[in-house]
């Protein structure tokens, strides 16, 4: 038997016909670029996140970017930020002339801990950018309250986490704002790279807007240097194919977390910790073992896909060794990146698939 990590087929064979026809409608109406099934999308993602005002961009990434860039971060700058994320978190810092400064996390949820945050904060500290892994949102409260304290932005990388829930708020909508990604592993994917920012700051929200347009306003005329950010309007027609189903998908994804949790409950596995402030979107199902490289092999080798989000924490990255920042650093993180595996969650997994992962994973684990 052969399960994927993610079988997006399976996925499109549900929505395809819809999905052709809201793209046929683009192309009937060649407006390539922005209109109203961008605007649409904006709409509605901002009301799924519980924000006033959502801006389309290209990327997860260029989200990130654009947010920075609009609080106006750049040179001189720090901004706190987790070791244990994808590269894009502290990239874009590192791209606007910022200095990614970062803290370790909580062993149990993977999530910077909030607890050290404060010790890391300078005069020239401007945000913290708490990401929000594997679909569980960060420890906000103590967060934002360091935020406050200090007088700092709060972005939050929510690339994993659309709709997901800490103590009744939707991620993105508690720090100065949120990114969101549409790669297409995602919870809500398109169909190719795409991207949102949600905010309820409206002065904020009309500088990302221009900020993703090159820094353009009236055209033409450039106060700014902003970039080409732009979403495009096929991928919004997906994504408001995608959008409705959304909550339907991530229950299938908490419904086999469940599945697995029970199965590997005596098993020499640790299953994913759900703060229970949170409710999780399960993106990832990150579980962590002693010799996970060593099951990572046999697990591809009998059909089971799987995959290690991160093997290698971004302070001992080549890119940042002049952060000067030595192994050892972040104990936490870096024992989380030799030991997490993620397994196969994807919402249309059958219950046979489901077993297999599981005997699997149990016949193998040493
Ligand atoms: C935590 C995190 N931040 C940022 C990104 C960047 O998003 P994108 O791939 O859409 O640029 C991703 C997506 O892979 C992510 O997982």
């Amino acid at each position: 038997m052969q399960v994927p990590l993610l079988d997006l087929k399976a996925q499109y064979a549900q929505i395809k016909n819809d999905v052709l026809k809201a793209i046929g409608e683009v192309l009937d109406s060649q407006v390539c670029i922005g209109g109203p099934k961008v605007a649409e999308l904006e709409k509605q993602v901002a009301e799924v996140s519980g924000c006033k005002f959502g801006i389309g961009v290209s990327s997860g990434t260029d989200a990130l970017l654009a947010s920075l860039m609009s609080l106006g971060i750049g040179s001189g700058d720090e901004v706190i930020t987790t070791p244990f994320t994808f590269f894009a978190t502290a990239g874009c810092i590192a791209r606007t002339g910022a200095k990614p400064v970062f803290v370790d996390i909580d062993p149990k949820t993977y999530n910077i801990n909030p607890a050290l945050i404060e010790k890391a904060v300078t005069k020239k500290t401007k945000a913290i950018m708490p990401v929000h892994l594997y679909g569980q949102m960060a420890d906000m409260n103590p967060i934002m309250a360091v935020a406050k304290k200090h007088n700092l932005y709060v972005v939050e990388d929510a690339a994993q986490s659309i709709s997901s829930v800490y103590k009744s708020k939707k991620a993105g909508s508690i720090g100065t704002c949120g990114c969101f990604s549409f790669f297409p592993s995602k919870n809500l994917g398109g169909i190719g790279d795409g991207g949102m920012i949600v905010t309820n700051d409206e002065k904020l929200a009309g500088k990302m807007k221009i900020m993703r347009d090159h820094g353009q306003n009236p055209t033409y005329y450039y106060n700014f240097v902003g970039g080409n950010f732009r979403l495009d309007p096929i991928q919004a027609a997906a994504l408001l194919v995608k959008l409705p189903h959304l909550d339907k998908w991530s229950q299938a994804r908490r419904n086999n977390a469940e599945y697995y949790n029970k199965k590997f409950a005596d098993a020499a596995i640790k299953t994913p910790y759900i703060n229970p402030d949170c409710i999780t979107i399960y993106n990832q199902y990150v579980v962590r073992v002693a010799k996970r490289d060593e099951l990572v092999k046999t697990l591809r080798e009998n059909g089971v896909g799987c995959a290690a989000y991160y093997p290698l924490c971004l302070h001992m990255q080549q890119c940042f060794a002049y952060l000067g920042y030595k192994q050892g650093d972040f104990p936490e993180a870096e024992k989380a990146a030799n030991e997490v595996l993620a397994l196969p969650v994807y919402p249309e997994l059958t219950d046979e698939m489901k077993d297999y992962v599981v005997q699997t994973v149990l016949k193998n684990l040493k």
